[in-house]
């Protein structure tokens, strides 16, 4: 199938796109180069600019006979989206209703929606189901919800097959641990952890003690991206039989931060130092993923259940790259 992969540059949709390749698909990375990298588009066509401007994107699927849309091309800073609100839906909402909207002028149906954990704000019930109340608790999640919504009702217009996929903490290495995390500036836990093991950093400071938790620091459900980019594979499979599909997308097992740090210190066999400092504002204290729909309905299984072995890839990654992709 001819696939664009809106943000194909970037951490999930490289290995997406690496991935669509080598199952015999034909993906076409569309990205602006502002947060991802050239280098890390392998085995793709690339094309260059805007999925928010109608007439480039038209050209785009009609030159490329896309059949399907893949959309990783978010603005993805919690925090910056509290700062920059408008921003965030200009981004996130505004350009992704334009994108639908040339998706329906060139007739492709098909779209594979990035989502997140961030749909359901701080949830009372954990693990998280998709039923569970989704009442984001900033411009991020919100806008995130705001274009599930939007598919929905494009989706009963019979112009729209859609999947929402809600991500819990993305991390790892893909494709033998060349496809990598590289953002700019780094906000999450892993690389962070990884760069001052590498001594790129002083120090990893644990945001909060006093959580409600076993060890008192925050849990989160830690998926490895090649996991995750083999879910939409299904989901795209699936959409030939189903309009509206919505997945979590996570392991079902919570990790705390200061287990994540002492699972580093074992895949590195360094020694780093760890601030104990005030909690962030708006991390809710444990989110776990029921994604026990995803595994029943698209037969989906994760290779890497284990924080062990996504660490190490992203260990194997972080120590072959020292400048990320600008290393080579
Ligand atoms: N943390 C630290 N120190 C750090 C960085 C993070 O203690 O230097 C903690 C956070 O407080 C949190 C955990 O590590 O408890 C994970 O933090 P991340 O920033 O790596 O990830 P989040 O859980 O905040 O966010 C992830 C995605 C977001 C998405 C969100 C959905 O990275 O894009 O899940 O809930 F919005």
């Amino acid at each position: 199938m001819k696939v664009l992969v809106c943000g194909g540059a970037g951490y999930i949709g490289s290995n997406m796109t690496e991935l669509l390749a080598r199952r015999g698909h034909k993906p076409v990375v569309l990205d602006n180069l502002s947060k991802g990298h050239q280098a890390a588009i392998k085995n793709a066509e690339f094309v260059q600019g805007d999925f928010g401007d109608f007439d480039f994107a038209v050209n785009v699927l009609k030159k490329y006979k896309i059949e399907a849309v893949m959309h990783f091309a978010a603005f993805i800073e919690v925090g910056e989206s509290v700062d920059q609100p408008l921003r965030y839906y200009e981004n996130n909402v505004s350009r992704t209703r334009t994108l639908l909207a040339a998706m329906e002028a060139a007739g492709v149906r098909k779209f594979v929606f990035s989502s997140t954990a961030a749909v359901y704000g701080m949830p009372e019930q954990i693990p998280i189901t998709e039923d569970t109340p989704k009442s984001p608790i900033n411009p991020y999640g919100e806008t995130k919800w705001a274009v599930e919504r939007m598919c929905h009702f494009q989706s009963q217009t019979g112009r729209l097959r859609y999947a929402a996929l809600r991500y819990f903490n993305a991390c790892g290495a893909g494709f033998n641990a060349t496809l990598g995390e590289d953002h700019e500036p780094e906000s999450h836990l892993i690389p962070l952890i990884i760069y001052t093991a590498m001594g790129k950093r002083d120090n990893i400071k644990i945001f909060g003690m006093d959580y409600p938790t076993p060890d008192g620091t925050c849990v989160r459900d830690y998926i490895h991206v090649e996991d995750l980019a083999r879910a939409h594979l299904l989901a795209l499979a699936k959409l030939d039989e189903k309009t509206e599909l919505v997945y979590n997308l996570g392991n079902g097992k919570g990790y705390s931060v200061r287990q994540v740090i002492d699972c580093v210190r074992k895949v590195s066999g360094r020694e780093f130092k760890v601030l104990e400092v005030a909690r962030r504002a708006g991390d809710p204290p444990v989110l776990t993923a029921d994604a026990s729909k995803a595994k029943k309905e698209l037969g989906w299984k994760t290779d890497y259940p284990e924080l062990e072995k996504i660490v190490e890839s992203a260990w194997k990654f972080h120590t072959a790259n020292p400048k990320g992709y600008g290393s080579k």
